[in-house]
């Protein structure tokens, strides 16, 4: 059995304060949803600690949106993933495409965030995506295709283990645009296909995450295909009560 995954990105959002009330505001709901389904809230680095406190307790867990690509150092402004791991945060999002367009990350970068994820014991939620040009070129198998084979390709199958994958269409995000459930199946099962063709069955556990536009009305129906095994939430995981129905579209 696959894991059910509603993880949330804050992206650039709140302030320490506001992004306590709302963890609060998860953790007061949470009861209302199936524990089989795992949140996981990525608030800013400035937050975590104080977002780390709310959450105890709880079974929420907590992760970065971002880390360094080296261990430590005279690196100006960049945050470790060990000192993201001290934190106690499980998890790392990388390769958003946030990240990827705006501040110009590529596979190379990625592969060595992967490595300091990794040696820090922590889970990188691993995110893929074409843009609309790409999409509308029917080139988003290749785009997706060629960001695992670059990155997730040079993993060891234990490392391989600890992979969430969330597949983030660019057009699709912060859009109000979603993917339909097809769409998303489509992608998500040819997602699982490159993972298979490297990993073998152990593809068959990984959990792929649909990202953009998620919110609680159209969660249900992308959720309930096959391959895809929860959300990446932007938006709607800015409001505790939005964030918990997502979860209930399982
Ligand atoms: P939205 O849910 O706001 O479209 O953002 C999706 C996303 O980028 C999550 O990482």
């Amino acid at each position: 059995m696959r894991k059910k995954i509603v993880a949330g990105n804050w992206k650039m959002n709140t302030l320490p304060q506001e992004g306590v009330e709302l963890a609060k505001g998860v953790v007061a709901g949470r009861g209302e949803v199936s524990n089989e389904v795992s949140f996981i809230v990525c608030p800013p680095f400035t937050h975590i600690a104080m977002v780390a406190e709310a959450l105890k307790g709880s079974d929420i867990e907590f992760g970065a949106q971002n880390c360094a690509a080296e261990a430590k150092g005279a690196y100006t402004g960049e945050v470790a993933a060990s000192m993201i791991a001290a934190l106690g945060c499980k998890y790392v999002i990388l390769g958003h495409s946030e990240r990827r367009q705006y501040y110009g990350e590529t596979s190379e970068t990625l592969n060595k965030k992967m490595e300091q994820v990794y040696a820090n014991g922590l889970t990188p939620i691993y995110c893929v995506g074409e843009n609309l040009e790409e999409r509308e070129a029917e080139k988003h198998f290749d785009v997706v295709k060629a960001q695992i084979e670059e990155v997730v390709y040079n993993l060891t199958e234990e490392q391989f283990k600890n992979l969430v994958i969330a597949y983030e269409p660019v057009w699709a995000i912060g859009t109000g645009k979603t993917a339909t459930a097809e769409q998303a199946q489509e992608i998500h099962a040819y997602i699982r296909k490159v993972l298979a063709e490297k990993f073998g069955a152990l593809a068959e556990e990984t959990a792929i995450l649909y990202g953009g536009s998620c919110k609680p009305a159209n969660a249900a129906e992308i959720f309930a295909k096959e391959d895809v095994d929860g959300g990446l939430i932007g938006g709607a995981a800015l409001k505790a009560a939005d964030f918990l129905a997502i979860g209930k579209g399982f």
